[in-house]
C-alpha cells in the first residue's frame, strides 16, 4: 500500500521503517515542503518520497494525520479534496501528556471533531492510547502483539486491519468512532498500558471495558 502521512515528525518517522520493512510505500509531507525533506527521505531509504500534503492525499491509499492537534486543521485545509479518503486518527487534543496538556473541546471525541475536518473522509482512530516509543518498542519486538482500532466505516477498518497484520500486530476492533474515542483517550479503559498488549490480554481488556 502507499502510506501517506500529514507530518513528518515523530509519529511518522516511528511508523515509517516499520511500512518500509512490510513492503509499503511510504509519501512525507511536513508545513515546508518536499525540498526540506528531502535528507529525511534519504535516510529512510526506499520506498520513501516525499510530496505536498495535496499531492500526497491524492496518491495515498491511506492517510495518517500526524500533526499536533493545533495545527491539524490548516495541515488538512491543503488537500482540496478528503471524499472517501482513508485516514488513520492517532492525533489527541493535548499539548502534552498528564491533565495539564488537555485541550477543552468541550466534552466531544477528538475523532468526533477531527472527522469534520476531512469531510467525507473514513476516519480509523488507532495509535493514539500510547505513546510512541512504545509502539516502536512493540512494533520491533517478535512478541505476539495487538493493535486497538475504531471506526464507523467497516471497509476503512478492514484496510486499516490489513496495515496493521502487515506490521505484525493482530488488528482488534473495540467499535465505533464514538467508543474509540472515549475507551482510547487520554485515562480510557484501553490506555496507557505502556505496552503493546498481547492480542488475549486485549481482547479480555475490552470485554471487561464493556460489559
Ligand atoms: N507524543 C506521543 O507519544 C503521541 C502518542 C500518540 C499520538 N500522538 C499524536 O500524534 C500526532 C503527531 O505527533 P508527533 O509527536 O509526531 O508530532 P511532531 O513530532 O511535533 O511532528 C509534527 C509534524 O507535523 C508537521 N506539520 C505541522 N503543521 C503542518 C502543516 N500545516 N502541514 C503539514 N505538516 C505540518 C510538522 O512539520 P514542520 O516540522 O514542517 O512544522 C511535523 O513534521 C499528534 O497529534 C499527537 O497528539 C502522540
Amino acid at each position: 500500500m502507499k502510506v501517506g502521512f500529514v507530518g513528518a515528525g515523530r509519529m511518522a518517522q516511528m511508523l515509517t521503517p516499520h511500512l518500509v520493512a512490510a513492503g509499503h510505500q511510504v509519501i512525507l509531507t511536513n508545513s515546508r515542503g518536499p525540498e526540506s525533506l528531502k535528507d529525511l527521505v534519504a535516510t529512510l531509504g526506499t520506498g520513501v518520497s516525499a510530496a505536498n500534503v495535496a499531492q500526497m492525499v491524492e496518491a495515498a491509499d491511506i492517510v495518517v494525520l500526524a500533526t499536533p492537534w493545533g495545527k491539524t486543521k490548516e495541515a488538512v485545509a491543503q488537500a482540496p479534496v478528503w471524499d472517501g479518503r482513508i485516514v488513520i486518527d492517532p492525533t489527541n487534543n493535548r499539548t502534552k501528556p498528564g491533565p495539564d496538556g488537555l485541550i477543552d473541546i468541550g466534552g466531544r471525541g477528538s475523532s468526533e471533531v477531527v472527522a469534520e475536518l476531512v469531510p467525507g473522509a473514513q476516519l480509523v482512530k488507532t495509535l493514539n492510547y500510547e505513546p510512541i516509543p512504545i509502539y516502536g518498542q512493540g512494533l520491533s519486538s517478535t512478541e505476539p502483539k495487538a493493535l486497538f482500532l475504531a471506526g464507523d466505516n467497516a471497509a476503512a477498518k478492514a484496510k486499516v486491519s490489513a496495515l496493521i497484520a502487515s506490521l505484525g500486530a493482530e488488528p482488534i476492533d473495540v467499535g465505533s468512532l464514538a467508543v474509540g474515542d472515549q475507551l482510547l483517550k487520554g485515562g480510557g479503559a484501553l490506555a496507557m498500558k505502556m505496552r503493546l498488549l498481547k492480542p488475549d490480554e486485549a481482547r479480555e481488556l475490552l470485554s471487561a471495558s464493556t460489559t
